[in-house]
């Protein structure tokens, strides 16, 4: 049984240039359907999807909510807290009840890497991995693409710096996964102590100075501070952090004049970014990155319930 048996999307390792560019140009198309008066297509109509939130998390699920919402699809939001996961029941017998009143898909995140894995080898039925533990986030990293390609017309060739608490996100190693298949070249970048585990083989240069990862870089993507995970001792202090690797405008001199800057949120502001870097009406595309994740959820779904991309605008209403 492959991981993609049934249509949905655990993550970009292992998924092809042409998976990869599929689902993009999908993203792209429904992309301009939102930039419409009318910024819907019923193309999912009376199929059914749950969006099971096992952590907390809200722009990722008003982000698919949407998503679901824009296709016309019907919802049913579960979130643990107020689940009967607290009663102590199974994540897979969970699942099964809710399969068992005839969902259509599941939209999954949870704080355990591999959970969504997990229930794709025990359930019927498309899972999307909406975040699961430190291990992929591969909407992310597919809106994170889309936005790249719209501003730069392109990934193959480009120098992308990824910078910060690399050890920790799933954001990062999607991205890395993702923006290497499609041909660019990745540098990570942070405290040695916030970088991948000796023994884990990612696609990327490592290197522990800030100035040598924006050299030359199209692309400078920061990662949130994880605050929670402070008092873990990580690195001494957030000050020094700031120091080293706080992205500010003197510091991007290096980098590519018409380079991005881009950032999955919620963001620290003056911490990994300064405020006026993260605002900068001309390099700064975090905003789009949101917008985008609308787009990327909808081609995801939608692909997810086997339609063809050639078919999404005779549903549309122009
Ligand atoms: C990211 C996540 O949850 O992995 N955020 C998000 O999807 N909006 C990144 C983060 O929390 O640092």
């Amino acid at each position: 049984m492959t991981e993609r048996h049934n249509r949905g999307l655990l993550g970009l390792s292992g998924l092809s240039r042409s998976e990869i560019t599929r689902i993009l140009d999908t993203a792209q198309m429904f992309s301009r359907i939102l930039d419409r008066p009318v910024p819907s297509v019923p193309t999912l109509r009376g199929w059914s999807v749950v969006n099971l939130f096992f952590e907390p998390s809200t722009r990722t699920r008003i982000s698919f909510e949407l998503a679901e919402k824009r296709m016309g699809a019907d919802i049913i939001n579960f979130s643990a807290s107020i689940s009967s996961v607290n009663k102590g029941e199974t994540l897979l017998d969970t699942a099964r009840n809710i399969l068992a009143m005839k969902v259509d898909a599941i939209v999954m995140r949870h704080r355990a890497s591999g959970a969504p894995h997990f229930l794709a080898k025990h359930v019927n039925v498309p899972i999307v991995n909406a975040g699961d533990g430190a291990h992929e986030h591969p909407t992310q990293a597919l809106l994170d693409m889309l936005t790249i390609r719209q501003k730069l017309g392109k990934l193959e060739g480009l120098k992308i710096a990824i910078v910060g608490d690399i050890r920790h996100s799933r954001v990062a190693r999607s991205d890395i996964w993702g923006m290497t298949t499609m041909g660019a070249e990745v540098t990570l970048c942070g405290p040695p102590t916030l970088m991948p585990k000796f023994g884990e083989h990612l696609p990327a240069r490592i290197t522990y100075s800030l100035d040598e990862a924006l050299a030359d870089a199209d692309v400078v993507y920061a990662l949130r501070i994880q605050r929670e995970r402070q008092d873990g001792g990580l690195f001494p202090s957030i000050r020094e952090y700031v120091q080293n690797y706080g992205i500010t405008q003197e510091r991007l001199d290096v980098a590519k004049p018409d380079s991005l800057i881009m950032h999955p949120g919620p963001i620290n502001r003056g911490w990994e970014l300064s405020h006026d870097v993260a605002d900068d009406p001309d390099r700064s595309v975090i905003l789009d990155q949101v917008t985008n994740g609308i787009a990327v959820r909808m081609a995801v779904l939608f692909l997810a319930a086997g339609r063809e991309p050639e078919s999404i605008n005779s549903g549309a209403r122009a």
